[in-house]
């Protein structure tokens, strides 16, 4: 066991650090102290200083941040096609690292880091906080109990909200070079969740997709601040700021719209990421995954039905419900509390207990690399098959290697 706190430094000052990281290491200072923050952008850096406040000494790198002694871990919520490098910067350093998903945006990155990992001593968990999501716990438990029989087909979809899918087009997202597309940016999760319930290592997908709703507008403006068409938009920026942009939270936006706007049209952005797709997959043990994903819903939504040699199981995440319905014997329906409906259904606070506890005791985390490696190459050879009209993607020579 660790006999003082943790000492926590995080790389990225933006969003996910902003609205989660940072504002929970702080509230629980008896098992992890915020130590140090970094970001290369200075004013972000200098706000979420003033903002969480304390003794945390502000980094405009990654190498000053992981020179820093205080340092014992370090929390990677930079964008996506950076992982990689800090990650071997901070394995370079001898810290423990907790990388937020996607782990990389290519299957080369995520094989290197799945390697690096494996070498070395610190504990390494990737940030699938639906891991630790009570929904998913135990729908994962259900199927593992046996009562639907062996798992032989999984049917699932997820529809993200409109507003927040639109929102992917106007930040760093929407290009592949930074997110990996779509696919691996945000469907990792529930491409995660899948992988973890059926156990096994994706061996071939193909996919069929595209981008249909956030296509171009021509009587649309480039910027919501220049459009007419605002009033009725779906994709609008909301000024009331409903997903608490950070940088507009704090002015750092309305100081320098030019650098830091976000009211990009969401249609009319530069993009090369689908909105939507369907993809079927197929796992080293036989079990067929058929997943549609889209970004157009009224409000956030998994489904899941997963199919047993015995019977099925129905689940929605945001009704929280969950319908065991084995052949032979009494059907059962679970509902969770609301509190865990959400996109993230309660994981987060509870993916870092467990990070801060597979430090301490050592222990390899539920979220580790190879997870984030099975889901980055599923959105990757998805989106591979994509472009090649539907051609069949093969898994398993790339991924045997960790089986
Ligand atoms: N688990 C989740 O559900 C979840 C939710 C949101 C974001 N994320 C992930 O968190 C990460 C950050 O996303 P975000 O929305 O906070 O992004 P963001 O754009 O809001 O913030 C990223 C920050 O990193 C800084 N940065 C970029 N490159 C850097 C570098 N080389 N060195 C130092 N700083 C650098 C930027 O200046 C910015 O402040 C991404 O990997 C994203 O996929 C995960």
């Amino acid at each position: 066991m660790n006999e003082r706190p943790l000492g926590i430094g995080i790389v990225g000052t933006g969003q996910r650090c902003m609205h989660f990281f940072g504002p929970h290491i702080r509230a629980v200072p008896d098992k992890a102290r915020l130590v140090a923050l970094a970001d290369r952008d200075e004013t972000r850096l200098q706000s979420a200083v003033d903002d969480l406040g304390g003794d945390v000494r502000p980094y405009n790198s990654v190498e000053s941040i992981l020179r820093d002694p205080n340092v014992d871990a370090l929390v990677i919520t930079t964008p996506d096609f950076t992982h990689r490098d800090v990650f071997d910067m901070a394995l370079d350093a001898g810290k423990h690292v907790l990388c937020e998903k996607p782990m990389a945006t290519t299957i080369e990155d995520a094989v290197h880091m799945t390697r690096r990992a494996k070498e070395s001593d610190p504990t390494v968990q990737i940030g699938f906080m639906l891991r630790y999501a009570p929904f998913m716990v135990r729908l994962k438990a259900i199927v593992d109990s046996g009562i639907i029989g062996d798992l032989v087909q999984v049917t699932a979809a997820e529809v993200v909200e409109y507003y927040h899918g639109a929102a992917f087009f106007r930040r760093w997202h929407r290009f592949r070079k930074h997110s990996g597309g779509l696919l691996v940016h945000k469907a990792c999760h529930t491409l995660d969740v899948i992988n973890w319930i059926v156990g096994s290592t994706p061996a071939l997908v193909s996919a069929q997709g595209g981008t249909d709703t956030f296509v171009p507008k021509p009587e649309a403006a480039l910027r919501c601040r220049d459009c007419e068409l605002t009033e009725t938009c779906l994709a609008a920026y909301d000024l009331d700021d409903r997903y608490h942009n950070y940088i507009y939270q704090t002015g750092i936006e309305r100081a320098d719209p030019t650098r830091y706007a976000s009211d990009l049209c969401a249609y009319n952005s530069e993009k090369d990421s689908v909105d939507n797709a369907s993809i079927l997959a197929e796992y080293k043990s036989g079990v067929r995954l058929s997943f549609s994903f889209a970004t157009t819903g009224r409000r956030h939504e998994r489904h899941f039905v997963l199919t047993g040699q015995r019977g099925a199981i129905h689940a929605s995440q945001a009704d929280g419900v969950i319908a065991v319905e084995p052949v032979g014997a009494e059907p059962e329906t679970i509902v969770v509390l609301d509190e865990y409906r959400d996109e993230h259904g309660g994981g987060d606070t509870l993916l870092v207990d467990s990070f801060l506890r597979c430090v301490a005791m050592r222990e390899r985390p539920v979220a580790d690399v190879v997870a984030g490696l099975h889901s980055v190459a599923l959105g990757v050879a998805a989106t591979q098959s994509i472009d090649r009209s539907g051609d069949v993607v093969v898994l398993r020579p790339v991924l045997a290697q960790f089986d």
